[in-house]
């Protein structure tokens, strides 16, 4: 009995210890494998920076930039094993968990940036976010990076160029078929070894927006740059599930008031932050950079499109009529 009395009261003892404990910040680690200066590095600081402010003493964000915490593939398992609490990853690395935000994958879907835009604001984008929460992953906004550029060291204009060409792509099975379709062998690849990748000929192509073109130096590994404006490079703000409900209400609705604001404004910034890196590789005279005539864009499209065909089953033809119809302005 005694025995039981004092366990009991050991207990209540560590329960009230861990109580003034709950004193301590709640700390929020966003990790990411991208730098500072991009969309996705700004957004991470302004997160952390409002939080800091408005959530004083309450929750602590830490950011670790470029890999420096986890690299692609280990974040989502830190992220399901409580080791990080927030990441973004690029739409591209979500086929272990849903298939059917491979939509944003599809090479030539979007027109644009905007319509990628309103995609993510229709009914169809906002269910997207939940598609994850079986898997203990809430999706908590979209944040822009931008349009994708291939480059290689030499000279793609047309199709026919890329063929043979050893490219690098994200943990993406579209991604994989869309440059299968233009006879290339693409080469699954993390995001932190790409630089060298391409420095030692490992891979000689890639493709990604001028953010993370112009941050990573790839354009001292790569000659030519296309503008090709062929896909999307945009991500999914990320909570494990638990995390987030097990928050206390009021924090989480500051948090979620906040990430708000900060997911208008890097999408208000992210297509001028890619323009700036745009000029900057550009007066880097490293690399020359591309345009397509509308003959050369028409074949670049008419090679790779028939990769909807090869996954709409996966990601339902549904989402790809919603993303399509996302192609016109209202
Ligand atoms: C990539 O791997 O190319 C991108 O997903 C990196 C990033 O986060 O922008």
């Amino acid at each position: 009995m005694f025995k039981f009395t004092a366990k009991a009261l050991l207990c209540a003892l560590a329960i009230g210890i861990s109580g003034m404990a709950s004193a301590d910040p709640i700390v929020i680690k966003f990790s990411h494998v991208v730098a500072d200066s991009t969309p996705k590095g700004q957004g991470a600081l302004l997160f952390k920076k409002l939080v800091e402010e408005r959530l004083k003493g309450k929750v602590e964000v830490q950011v670790y930039p470029n890999s420096s915490l986890y690299g692609d593939g280990k974040e989502m398992e830190a992220l399901l094993l409580g080791d990080v609490q927030m990441i973004a990853p690029s739409l591209a690395k979500f086929g272990q968990y849903t298939k059917k935000l491979q939509v944003f994958d599809l090479p030539f879907l979007f027109n644009d940036i905007h319509a990628v835009d309103r995609f993510q604001h229709s009914a169809t984008g906002k269910e997207l976010l939940k598609s994850m929460e079986n898997n203990n992953i809430t999706g908590l906004a979209y944040w822009h990076n931008g349009m994708k550029q291939l480059s290689a060291n030499k000279p793609l204009r047309v199709p026919r160029d890329a063929r043979g060409l050893k490219f690098r792509v994200q943990s993406s099975d579209v991604l994989d078929a869309q440059f299968k379709a233009v006879r290339a062998n693409p080469r699954k690849m993390s995001f932190a070894e790409v630089y060298q990748g391409l420095q030692t000929g490992v891979v000689n192509g890639a493709e990604n927006p001028w953010s993370n073109i112009y941050s990573q130096k790839f354009n001292e590994v790569q000659k030519y740059i296309t503008e090709s404006n062929h896909g999307v490079l945009d991500y999914m703000v990320i909570t494990n599930t638990k995390f987030w409900n097990g928050l206390p209400a009021d924090i989480r609705s500051q948090l979620d008031e906040i990430l708000g604001e900060v997911t208008d404004k890097v999408n208000a910034e992210a297509w001028a932050l890619n323009q700036k890196a745009k000029q900057a590789v550009i007066d880097a005279k490293t690399s020359e950079v591309i345009e397509l005539t509308p003959e050369e864009r028409a074949k670049w499209v008419k090679s790779m499109k028939p990769v909807w065909k090869q996954f709409e089953g996966e990601i339902g033809s549904n989402v790809i009529d919603a993303a399509l119809a996302a192609n016109d302005a209202k």
